[in-house]
């Protein structure tokens, strides 16, 4: 297979993705409220070496050189996420004028440029005013959300045409509210149920108000998703990995598509309906314009007793003695194929894009340069499946590469690198990896 960008057609989209908290720092400046994740840095012991965002790449100070050399990089698509607490410090109430102000900057500039904005609402860092207040555990959210939401869309929607509601509404909910392991660091089952509902109500809601502002907007949302297989063709290692299918894939895309929470593989699902009141299963569904796909590796999953709940486990990568990147994932580009087979199965299912993808390598800088020949193989056997799903009839409108510059991967700090932008967080100087010059040269 010839892997060109012409190959993929001319209306395909490329871009690349960031999150505001992962890259702005200025967490406390021009009238910004804290978030969760600025409270949660704050933890001992959370985060690798107890790193945090206050600065990350400083993207807030350094916008206008950072997207000359997007720019530079031939890149035309720019998804970013907005701060909730910068625009609403206190999540709801009075507005941050100078919040308002640096998105508005922020736009101007890649508009003028050429780079068309794909803005996410939310990128999992909710303001801390609303997590005194239950966050994603109080119903109330919804109102909450969609009244930010619409003052994203009034303050930026004659400029913005493209939105996403959530960023990985699974992730966050089990991340933050069953594990404890990332913001705002709640752990037990009931709380991940009620966080899920309510994001997957947040997620139409938003949706919604933003047809009801804009109706000619493009509005999506995006889903992580692993490829899952059971680790032997043990009848125990099959049941396994369909329950982390559920998890892992199915639960918050299925609502969304009018088909209702996927519980039958895994009782304890059950007890979310303890949070449904009526016509919220109506609600839940809406008709995106588009379905982000994030992918970055497959899943082994075997049978294990001990495991509360799901009495299923992930074999991991390492001990399984794969290829891995530097998040012990396992480097697997065909999952990419088989998420996007899976997702296009869906009856009535909006175009996809892919709204994530990349790798983390532990890249060093030599003679000022960065060369990263693993970064560069990842991505282009990840779009040769890409191209082989599309050349398969599956119907995938773009991709943006995780990400532009290194930045603050959550609870795991500075280390884990996933740039096409090498950052020096010491002096914030960049310096463009070889994968940056390759997909800028592949993109042209
Ligand atoms: C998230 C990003 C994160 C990336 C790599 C995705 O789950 O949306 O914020 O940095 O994966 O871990």
């Amino acid at each position: 297979m010839l892997l060109t960008k012409e190959a993929f057609g001319e209306d395909f989209i490329w871009g690349v993705s960031t999150a505001a908290y992962q890259i702005e720092g200025a967490h406390n400046i021009h009238g910004k409220g804290l978030s969760i994740w600025d409270v949660f840095v704050q933890k001992r012991n959370k985060i690798f070496q107890n790193h945090n965002g206050d600065i990350a790449c400083d993207f807030y100070n350094r916008y206008t050189e950072d997207l000359y050399l997007m720019y530079r990089l031939n890149i035309r698509n720019y998804r970013f996420s907005i701060s909730w607490s910068r625009i609403l410090p206190d999540g709801t109430g009075e507005i941050n004028p100078s919040g308002i102000d640096f998105y508005n900057r922020l736009i101007d500039l890649s508009l003028e440029l050429g780079i068309t904005p794909w803005v996410t609402l939310y990128h999992w860092d909710l303001p801390h005013t609303l997590d005194k207040k239950g966050g994603w555990l109080n119903r109330d959210i919804k109102e909450w959300f969609g009244h930010y939401v619409a003052i994203c869309v009034t303050h930026f929607g004659d400029r913005v045409k493209n939105w996403m509601v959530l960023n990985e509404p699974t992730v966050f909910c089990a991340t933050g509210y069953f594990f404890g392991v990332h913001a705002p660091g709640k752990k037990g089952i009931d709380y991940f149920l009620a966080a899920t509902h309510h994001a997957a109500l947040a997620q139409a809601h938003g949706a919604r108000i933003i047809k009801s502002i804009q109706n000619d907007n493009t509005v999506g949302t995006t889903f992580s998703c692993s490829y899952v297989e059971p680790f032997t063709t043990r009848e125990k290692d099959i049941v396994a990995a369909k329950k982390a299918d559920v998890l892992l894939n199915r639960l918050l895309i299925e609502p969304l598509l009018g088909m209702g929470y996927p519980t039958s593989e895994i009782k304890i699902l059950k007890r979310i309906e303890k949070y449904i009141k009526q016509n919220d299963e109506k609600d839940l569904k809406f008709d995106m314009d588009f379905i982000g796909i994030q992918n970055y590796t497959r899943e082994i999953i075997r049978h294990a007793t001990f495991v509360p709940y799901l009495q299923a486990k992930i074999v991991s990568a390492k001990d399984r003695k794969v290829t891995t990147t530097a998040m012990n994932w396992e480097v697997y580009p065909e999952a990419m194929y088989q998420m996007l087979k899976k997702f296009s199965a869906y009856q009535n299912i909006p175009p996809l894009t892919i709204t994530e993808n990349g790798a983390a390598f532990p890249d060093r800088v030599e003679n000022n340069m960065v060369d990263d020949p693993k970064r560069i193989q990842y991505l282009q056997d990840t779009l040769e499946q890409v191209l082989r799903a599309k050349q398969e009839g599956v119907n995938v409108k773009g991709y943006f590469v995780w990400t532009f510059l290194d930045n603050f991967e959550w609870a795991e700090g500075y280390q884990p690198r996933f740039g096409l932008v090498y950052v020096n967080f010491q002096n914030q100087q960049r310096i463009v990896k070889s994968s940056g010059n390759w997909y800028a040269n592949f993109i042209k």
